[in-house]
């Protein structure tokens, strides 16, 4: 540790006027890079959601922030989302996050993670399936509609072959609840009752949340995961309703289709590498090609913290307390000094035994990680392995392939391809 405090760049500019944060909805990626460049530094001050933030976008730093700083730092998503979302796990901190972390664990052990498994199986299978394979069809779509009936048959026990009515009504309700999840950080100079989107968005969370009271109180259901909800420990009914609206939102389903679909974008560069029997055959091969899928393009471009207390980092950076740190997950996961090469698709970085799946921030990181990301894991594997297994594809040329960072990550175009089954 350095017992000199160093000078954040940049500057945390005056109240409202100062603000950045539509520059940084508008492209999340090139706003840290170009900072970084005129300020040759990887930490800098600017001021979003009308508060100076801090961006860290320095590998070690995010590591020391995440893992050794907890104590510190708040999470720092209730002022956008608590409203739409109500109380969970996102705007808990202290002992109150962890309890509530116990009874995710105890929620998603093997057994249910095994439950799970099988369940995945057979919607990927159904899906591939029905895969269009004279077309060109875009991919991102096709696995967006699967990550969505995964999430929705897994946390809400949503069967979409037999309630295919209600299946469809919960689907637009989670699209209009995520319109107001995500219109907020851009208009919040405007007071966001007054938005319709906003509102449109309350009176989704007020139905979706009356359909998961229904699964969460059913005598006899095949909804398993809602009751061992119920069952869980949670404080209040409410909270235990509240974190299935959580699960249920369109979050978790974009974050899967971004990965997959990143994964068959960049097809030829893996195959280049590894032979699909190689990959087939090898999971540390298969598992080098997602973790540098992960790495380049992690659906949550980074992840906001409030300094509840004043902290010091070790390269003697002070952040004081009431100031946001934003940790940039895209940045630190091209910081040439742990990823050399950065921008360059090098599955064969990962055989190198100072790399492990810790060294990415894709899940976050230290004591508030995803605490999803096991199941996810196999959720990717699965859907990838039946991918590759079963077809191959080409895609359609001229695509612009650049990415949209917020509020997750996918290829702008959503990637149009043509499958061939094998
Ligand atoms: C590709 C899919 C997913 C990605 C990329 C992802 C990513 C993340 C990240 C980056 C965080 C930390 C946020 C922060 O540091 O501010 C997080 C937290 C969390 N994730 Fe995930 N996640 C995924 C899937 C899931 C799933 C399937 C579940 C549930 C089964 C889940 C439940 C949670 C919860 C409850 C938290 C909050 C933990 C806490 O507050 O301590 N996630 N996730």
């Amino acid at each position: 540790m350095t017992s000199k405090l160093l000078h954040i760049p940049g500057s945390a500019g005056l109240p409202v006027v100062g603000d950045k944060s539509y520059e940084y909805y508008k492209d999340a990626v090139q706003f840290v890079l170009k900072r970084i460049d005129q300020h040759h530094s990887r930490i800098f001050i600017s001021r979003l959601l009308n508060t100076p933030t801090v961006f860290v976008a320095d590998h070690s730093m995010v590591n020391e922030l995440l893992k050794d700083h907890g104590e510190h730092l708040e999470f720092g998503y209730k002022v956008f989302m608590h409203n739409v979302l109500g109380d969970n796990i996102l705007f808990a901190n202290g002992e109150e996050a962890d309890n509530i972390r116990k009874i995710f664990h105890r929620l998603l052990d093997e057994t249910t993670v095994g439950h799970f498994q099988d369940i995945v199986e057979r919607l990927v299978e159904k899906h591939l399936q029905g895969v269009e394979t004279r077309e060109t069809i875009c991919a991102y779509t096709m696995v967006k509609k699967l990550a969505t009936e995964i999430c929705l048959t897994l946390f809400l026990g949503v069967d979409f072959e037999e309630s295919k009515e209600l299946a469809s009504r919960i689907c637009e309700l989670t699209t209009t609840h995520w319109h107001g999840i995500i219109s907020v950080p851009v208009n919040f100079r405007v007071p966001f009752g007054t938005s319709s989107t906003y509102s449109k968005a309350l009176e989704a969370k007020k139905l979706l949340l009356e359909i998961i009271q229904t699964k969460l109180h059913a005598e006899d259901t095949d909804a398993t995961f809602p009751l061992q909800v119920r069952e869980a420990g949670f404080k209040t009914p409410i909270l235990a309703a509240n974190h299935l609206l959580l699960l249920t939102s369109a979050l978790v389903p974009k974050a899967l289709a971004s990965l997959v679909t990143s994964f068959v974008l960049v097809t030829s560069q893996w195959m280049s590498k590894y032979e699909i029997e190689d990959m087939l055959d090898n999971q540390k091969h298969f598992d080098a090609v997602l973790l540098e899928v992960q790495r380049l393009w992690p659906p949550f471009a980074g992840g906001r913290r409030v300094v509840k207390k004043d902290l010091v980092l070790s390269a003697g950076y002070r952040i004081p307390h009431g100031h946001a740190v934003l940790y940039c997950t895209h940045a630190s996961h091209r910081d040439p000094k742990v990823f050399p090469d950065p921008d360059n698709f090098r599955p064969d970085r990962w055989s190198n035994s100072s790399l492990s799946k810790d060294s990415l921030f894709c899940f976050g990181g230290g004591a508030r990680d995803c605490v999803g990301q096991h199941i996810m894991w196999n959720m990717l594997r699965t859907i990838c392995t039946s991918l590759i297994s079963q077809f191959t594809w080409e895609l359609e040329e001229g695509q612009c392939l650049e990415y949209k960072w917020l509020p997750v990550s996918r290829p702008k175009d959503k990637v149009k391809a043509k499958f061939t089954r094998k």
